[in-house]
């Protein structure tokens, strides 16, 4: 990708982009993205579904960002769909950069299909360990987003220190392929282990794993109840979950050690009495 932005959060970058691709503001920049002057009162889903005649399910699939990790299927799926609407691409990586793909670039790279992706944006608060967004693509128009997307314009700049620390660990993922494989033996063992004691996971494996609790005054129990044996995992209710959802999320990287993940399990099947009842 050949043109790039920096921003100071991922969050505020990709906002600012979405409402400008797929909003009010889109058709400043209508003849590059490409759906011309509707786009100023209709919607992105709308405009799909006008354009390629198809229903408002497929089109709905088409605007479809891959926040989180999707698998390397869903991602070639939605390659395909939007080869053949016409759409255009947006991908977030945030989930995925430097933990997918053979040298780390992410879902669009462990897939295969860079090539059909327009826009990829992402964060260096994840396995980069630091703070800041990006979002980049081979379109040079990109360059307009700097005047008119309202959260980059009216924002400081990425500090001098964050760049030499995100440069530094960009390094890192380029030329330790090994810590991947390791992340990925550490997030299979977690992920199979919860699964085998009878936990409800995701549907699909991924270092980030999150679990289903019955209600939200067990997910607080468990929480407590892990923190006390020294296992910090992330509290998720609405709206970061579905309505009516309670999740706990475990962020496994490749510094665990085995006997680190065996203990985790371990206190996770301490409290399978509870995370398992039904209301
Ligand atoms: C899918 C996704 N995209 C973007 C972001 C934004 O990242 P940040 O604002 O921390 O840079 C997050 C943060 O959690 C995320 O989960």
């Amino acid at each position: 990708m050949t043109k790039f932005l920096l921003a100071l959060l991922g969050f505020t970058l990709g906002a600012g982009f979405f409402s400008i691709a797929f909003g009010v503001a889109f058709a400043l920049i209508g003849g590059f993205i490409g759906w011309g002057i509707d786009a100023r009162t209709k919607s992105f889903r709308e405009q799909a579904a006008a354009k390629s005649g198809a229903g408002p399910a497929q089109a709905a699939r088409i605007r479809q960002d891959t926040a989180g990790a999707a698998s390397a299927e869903t991602q070639a799926e939605i390659a395909a769909l939007k080869k053949k609407y016409g759409a255009w691409l947006l991908v977030d990586e945030a989930h995925s950069m430097g933990v997918m793909g053979e040298s780390g670039r992410g879902m669009v790279e462990a897939a295969s299909v860079e090539q059909d992706v327009d826009f990829i944006v992402g964060t260096f608060s994840k396995s980069l360990g630091s703070i800041g967004g990006f979002c980049v693509s081979n379109h040079p128009e990109l360059d307009l987003v700097r005047y008119i997307c309202r959260s980059y314009v009216f924002t400081a700049s990425p500090s001098p220190s964050t760049i030499a620390s995100v440069r530094e660990a960009l390094r890192v993922i380029q030329s330790k392929p090994k810590l991947r494989t390791r992340l990925w033996q550490n997030a299979t063992l977690l992920y199979q282990g919860l699964k085998d004691l009878g936990f409800e996971v995701g549907p699909d494996l991924s270092p980030v794993v999150a679990i289903r609790t019955p209600s939200r005054e067990t997910t607080l129990i468990a929480w407590k109840a892990l923190l006390d044996k020294g296992i910090y995992v992330n509290l998720v209710f609405p709206p970061a979950a579905p309505a009516g959802m309670s999740l706990l999320r475990c962020s496994v990287s490749a510094a665990h050690t085995v006997n680190q993940i065996n203990c985790i399990l371990e206190a996770f099947s301490e409290l399978h009495h509870i995370m398992t009842e039904r209301e």
